[in-house]
């Protein structure tokens, strides 16, 4: 291999080396776009204002406006600006205006990626000179195959066959710096929605696969990503207390919620072609209930940490038929009021049909055929028009074998609950039962409360920076393999299968700004509970 000399060293002191990734340019597909505006841009800011970034490291936007570099930095500036708490000051936004460049195409002009190429060429000779390339796929889902296409018979997909550019050997680093000429990686991050049934996931593997390796292949839930997310499998696995306690034993069931207080806004005819089930529980909710009944891992690395969440959705116990009927709510919002505002209902927003049979909520109750949670239901519920926005795991524990304190309803204790919050306020809480002060023994619960924004001191890290910075490192521990998105497809279809067999008969009605239609209050009344109110 050929030495060469790099003009400066990309690791600067009081980052932690072995997080920083080697130089590189990530290309934005669809650049221009609602993802890339308000998530993508911003933790790329965020991510270089705090040196997380290497040096030579570039962003290349693609998109179809006729722009210059100038008007993409132009963009991305105003893009910032409008991004609460990420005006840039003039010093940091001048290192970070010089990684950026813009590329114009098409999705379906072949040519546009040759000149694609030939710009990442460019850039590379004057910035990374590593080969190293993540191209991120922030575009609707009709243009993957396009660009994935593109992309492939362009050639950037096999760095292998590559041209021979520099690759920064990190184990030098601390020598002066020096390059190893080889060709660089490639990788790919695909959005969701990952396919919407399971054959359409099988092709978009398919097309992935002819020109990617599976270990190039980063399929985002930017749940994963999220603070208290990570932290369920550390909470678990680090603390002996909670671990021998997490089973059919002691654990009653499990509720999980994701909440949003938003109706669908401009994305009509996108949900119209979506649901609740598709949008929400496929992805997000599955993946959350994995990490909370998944077997412990042998290690941390990512095909330990995979292989236990693809095995337990792959235990979930289907819902077909009749099934489907008794344990599933399918729930669509009329108009109502959010925070005290008037606000239309589902089949009146823009874009949606005035008798669409699309669910804006959904509520099941399932089981995980496992021999640590056989007989505990986990009911899950996720939907739009909510009273706020919440996401929360709550584990509820059983009663007390014997209850001591009398008859008194009053006296008896609640159960034990452990909540994850993972949005809005990142955190932790286990309720308990106390005494109350005073010469009866009176039982109230108290809570025992952890909040990152006050525990740590520093701010949790957006879920798409920490994604970001891992697909550069090539970490892809929380991204989802093909089979964990098959597995969750295997879950679903059934559900969506049943629901067109019978048509609107099982639509559920809530108002806007109720926690969903009183079919999901009762599904989970049949066993004496009620949903957690948050
Ligand atoms: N927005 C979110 O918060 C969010 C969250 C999670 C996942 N996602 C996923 O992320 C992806 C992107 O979503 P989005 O909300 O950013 O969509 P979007 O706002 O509609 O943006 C789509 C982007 O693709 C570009 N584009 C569309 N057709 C094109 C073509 N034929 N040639 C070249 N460029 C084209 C658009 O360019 P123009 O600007 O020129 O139209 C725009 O830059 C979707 O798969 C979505 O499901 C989005």
């Amino acid at each position: 291999m050929t030495e060469l000399t790099l003009p400066e060293n990309p690791f600067r002191q009081g980052i932690d080396l072995r997080r920083v990734p080697e130089p590189s340019t990530l290309v934005i597909f669809g650049a221009t776009g609602d993802l890339s505006r308000r998530k993508l841009l911003p933790s790329l800011f965020m991510m270089h204002k705090q040196g997380a970034l290497p040096s030579g490291f570039s962003i290349v936007g693609f998109g179809r406006r006729p722009w210059s570099d100038a008007d993409f930095r132009a963009f991305v500036k105003e893009s910032l600006d409008d991004s609460p708490g990420q005006q840039p000051t003039r010093d940091v936004w001048s290192g970070f205006e010089q990684m950026l460049f813009f590329a114009r195409g098409e999705f379906d002009e072949p040519e546009a990626y040759g000149g694609l190429a030939a710009r990442l060429a460019e850039v590379d000779r004057q910035r990374a000179r590593t080969g190293n390339r993540l191209f991120y796929l922030a575009v609707p889902p009709s243009g993957y195959p396009l660009v994935i296409e593109g992309v492939g018979r362009a050639g950037l997909g096999d760095r292998r066959g590559g041209p021979d550019i520099a690759r920064f050997d990190a184990a030098e680093s601390n020598s002066p710096a020096r390059v190893l000429t080889e060709a660089g990686w490639a990788r790919i991050v695909v959005e969701k929605p990952f396919g919407h049934d399971s054959p359409s996931a099988t092709e978009l593997n398919r097309q992935l696969q002819a020109w990617f390796r599976e270990d190039q292949i980063f399929r985002i839930d930017h749940y994963l990503g999220k603070e208290t997310v990570q932290n369920i499998l550390v909470f678990r696995l680090a603390n002996g207390i909670f671990e021998p306690v997490w089973n059919r034993n002691t654990v009653d069931h499990v509720q999980i919620t994701v909440a949003e207080d938003l109706g669908v806004g401009t994305r009509g005819p996108y949900f119209e072609e979506t649901g609740t089930l598709r949008d929400m529980v496929q992805n997000h909710v599955l993946q959350l209930l994995a990490l909370v009944a998944m077997e412990p891992p042998t290690s941390f690395a990512a095909s330990a940490v995979r292989d236990e969440r693809a095995k337990v959705l792959g235990a979930i116990k289907p819902l077909v038929g009749k099934a489907v009927d008794s344990d599933v709510v399918r729930g669509q919002y009329k108009s109502g009021f959010i925070a005290g505002d008037p606000v239309p209902g589902y089949r009146e927003e823009p874009g949606v049909s005035a008798e669409s049979q699309t669910e804006t909520f959904v509520a099941l109750k399932v089981f995980v055929d496992s021999w640590r949670w056989a007989g505990v239901p986990f009911y899950l519920r996720a939907g739009k028009r909510m009273p706020r926005r919440a996401t929360e795991i709550a584990i509820q524990f059983k009663r007390p074998p014997l209850l001591l304190f009398g008859d008194d309803p009053a006296r008896e204790p609640e159960p034990n609950v452990l909540a994850m919050n993972i949005q809005p306020d990142e955190g932790i809480t286990l309720k308990v039962g106390s005494k109350l002060p005073g010469p009866t023994i009176d039982i109230h619960s108290v809570h025992m409360d952890f909040r990152y924004g006050t525990s740590f001191g520093r701010r949790s890290p957006e879920a798409y920076e920490r994604l970001l910075l891992d697909s550069l490192l090539g970490d892809a521990t929380l991204f989802s393999r093909e089979d964990s998105v098959q597995e969750a497809w295997r879950f679903v279809d059934p559900i969506e299968e049943r629901w067109r067999e019978r048509g609107a008969a099982p639509m559920a009605f809530y108002e806007a700004g109720a926690w969903g239609p009183k079919e999901a209050a009762n599904l989970i009344a049949r066993e004496h509970w009620a949903w957690r109110r948050l």
